[in-house]
């Protein structure tokens, strides 16, 4: 069995994620773990719970983790993805769905060893529950199927200051404890690939079922209006679905492996990921980055996707 955790800041991109995750089938979801990041931890377990409930998907358990990065305060991004982080959609709908009582971290290392070699551990959000999980079991890293995290940018411009991603950024700390944990397959989708992973009005047109469609029209609404005024294009930047996508469908991306090390130390260029391209530090490389994607396939297997019957 190919079994999933996914560990989520639900914003609207998250969402997305877990609506592809959730409708491809391709996993047995164990479960959805929540972090501080876009929003506060509580918002984005709300918001957790009400994607699940919305595609029928309640029994997948939600497990709140951390409720802020390991030692510095939150940066949410209400900016981006709304006061409610689902850029106002569902804003009334009050679910039924309500979270586990356990802590995220300690949900992936249960979860982990009771399937070892089984769970495939995806991550859209800051990186604090899996560096928390690593220091309660640093042997996780021989159990664990897979990782994979949407975070950082291996060559490129940051997106929350000039050189930092914002999942880096906000806990680059995290970021730093799971580089280094020596995880024998990590992979990064970064910035460098998910910010040409656009979907577009027309995509979303695409959408068979109307309360979907509905859906992701609304919660996308604001962000694409944001996008074009700072990209001159109407779309919205796939991030977490990419990587949820790299899970399902790994030759929708191209990765090589770096040594990739992140920034924790500097006023100005805190939470940049730094990618040793050219081997100078000599250190042997510790992740697998994405450098390239066959961006019409994963819109496509987006919409196809979401365009399935039964809830997966
Ligand atoms: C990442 O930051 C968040 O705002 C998005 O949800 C995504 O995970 C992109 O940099
Ligand atoms: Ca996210």
């Amino acid at each position: 069995t190919r079994r999933l955790i996914l560990d989520v800041d639900t914003g609207i991109d998250d969402a997305l994620g877990i609506m592809l995750a959730v409708k491809s089938g391709v996993f047995q979801i164990e479960g959805l773990t929540t972090v501080n990041g876009n929003v506060s931890l509580q918002q984005a377990t709300l918001n957790t719970c009400k994607i699940t409930e919305f595609l029928g998907a309640s029994s997948i358990p939600v497990i709140p983790g951390a409720d802020k990065p390991l030692i510095r305060r939150p940066v949410f991004e209400h900016r981006v993805h709304g006061n409610d982080g689902l850029g106002g959609a569902l804003l009334n709908m009050q679910p039924s769905k309500r979270p586990e009582a356990g802590f995220g971290p300690d949900f992936i290392v249960e979860t982990v060893l009771r399937h070892p070699g089984e769970v495939t551990l995806v991550m859209t959000g800051p990186l604090t529950n899996l560096a928390l999980a690593l220091h309660k079991c640093p042997d996780l890293i021989h159990h664990m199927a897979e990782v994979i995290f949407m975070g950082g940018v291996a060559g490129g411009l940051g997106n929350i200051t000039p050189t930092a991603e914002y999942n880096a950024y906000v806990d680059p700390e995290a970021a730093r404890a799971v580089l280094h944990a020596g995880f024998p397959k990590l992979t990064m989708v970064g910035l460098d690939v998910t910010r040409r992973a656009l979907l577009r009005a027309e995509d979303i047109a695409k959408l068979t079922n109307p309360h979907i469609r509905e859906y992701v029209t609304d919660s996308t609404s604001a962000y694409f209006d944001r996008y074009e005024e700072r990209n001159g294009v109407r779309a919205c930047a796939m991030h977490d679905p990419l990587a949820v996508a790299a899970a399902i469908h790994p030759e929708l991306v191209t990765a090589k492996s770096y040594y990739v090390d992140v920034e924790t130390r500097s006023e100005l260029c805190d939470g940049q990921t730094v990618c040793d391209f050219q081997n100078r530090l000599g250190r042997p490389a510790n992740v697998e980055v994405c450098m390239d994607l066959n961006e019409q396939a994963f819109i496509q297997l987006f919409v196809d996707t979401l365009n399935r019957p039964e809830a997966g």
